[in-house]
């Protein structure tokens, strides 16, 4: 993407942003609550339309050619995707089915990718009595079953417990040596530094900083994977004036679904800078 902009009034989330990445390699966006990184996965998904800019995914334009861009990604959004009233494996034939993958091979691979993400005892329950963690690997379950070449996955670990979060890692890491691209959003450095080739710092709607994580630990004084301390040292100013950062989310259980996930608007735009 070349000179992305999108204002949402006289917002401008994101005011100018300039990112490539290679095929085949991780892009880990890091930035606090509110920094602009799902409008950025929204317009790269087609979601939502830039005001300004170009942006290709897969080689296509996102605003000419969206439903080629849309047959070439996967996205996990922020929030999950998942019928919490439909059992696992019924979520994944629904995504198959809207996706008009061939019936008998889709069923294979629904029993493939269960068993892969260690869901076949959960499978036939419904998904809301699953924990945090089974219901993010079945989103990601829900993603790769069209066997996207491009994914987006937007914080794909907030809220999970430390297991959980290195199932999430070792799903990328594979999807990665398969030769897919992976673009991803995260509110720690730990987790740019396990997963990603390059890292993107972005604050007040520009990237601040980019470079490989161990480029941007080096900026870091002392060990610190901590947010705030790398908004600090890159920009001089702390990350977020409330709760974005403080890992209180790290360890809360994920919420089940959009509306007790969503801190709210008053909560996001205090946290907007
Ligand atoms: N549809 C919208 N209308 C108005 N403001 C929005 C909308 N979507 C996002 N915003 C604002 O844009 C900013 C960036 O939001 P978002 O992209 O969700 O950030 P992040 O994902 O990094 O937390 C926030 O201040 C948010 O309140
Ligand atoms: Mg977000």
């Amino acid at each position: 993407m070349v000179g992305l902009h999108k204002s949402f009034g006289d917002h401008h989330v994101l005011d100018g942003v300039d990112l490539t990445v290679p095929g085949g390699t991780v892009y880990a966006l890091l930035g606090p609550n509110g920094a602009g990184k799902t409008t950025m996965v929204n317009i790269l998904s087609t979601l939502l339309t830039a005001d300004a800019g170009e942006v290709r995914v897969a080689g296509h334009d996102v605003r000419r050619e969206p439903a080629r861009v849309r047959s070439a990604i996967g996205v996990t959004g922020q929030f999950s995707a998942i019928d919490m009233f439909l059992t696992g494996r019924e979520n994944l034939r629904l995504m198959a089915d809207l996706s008009h993958l061939d019936r008998r091979s889709a069923a294979r691979d629904v029993a493939a990718l269960l068993d892969r993400f260690d869901l076949v005892e959960a499978a036939d329950r419904r998904a809301l009595t699953w924990s945090g963690g089974m219901q993010r690997r079945l989103d990601l379950a829900m993603t790769l079953i069209t066997r996207p070449r491009l994914i987006f996955l937007d914080e794909p670990t907030t809220g999970l417990d430390p297991r959980s979060r290195r199932e999430v890692w070792d799903v990328v890491r594979e999807q990665v040596a398969d030769g897919v691209t992976v673009l991803l959003t995260t509110q720690y450095l730990e987790e740019a530094d396990a997963l990603a080739d390059r890292v993107g710092v972005l604050d007040a709607g520009t990237l601040v900083a980019e470079g490989a994580p161990a480029e941007l630990k080096a900026l870091v004084p002392g060990d610190s994977t901590n947010l705030d301390d790398v908004f600090l040292a890159l920009t001089g100013h702390a990350a977020s004036a409330v709760g974005a950062t403080h890992t209180a989310d790290a360890i809360a259980p994920t919420a089940p679904n959009a509306s007790t996930a969503q801190t709210g608007p008053t909560d996001q735009e205090t946290t907007a800078r």
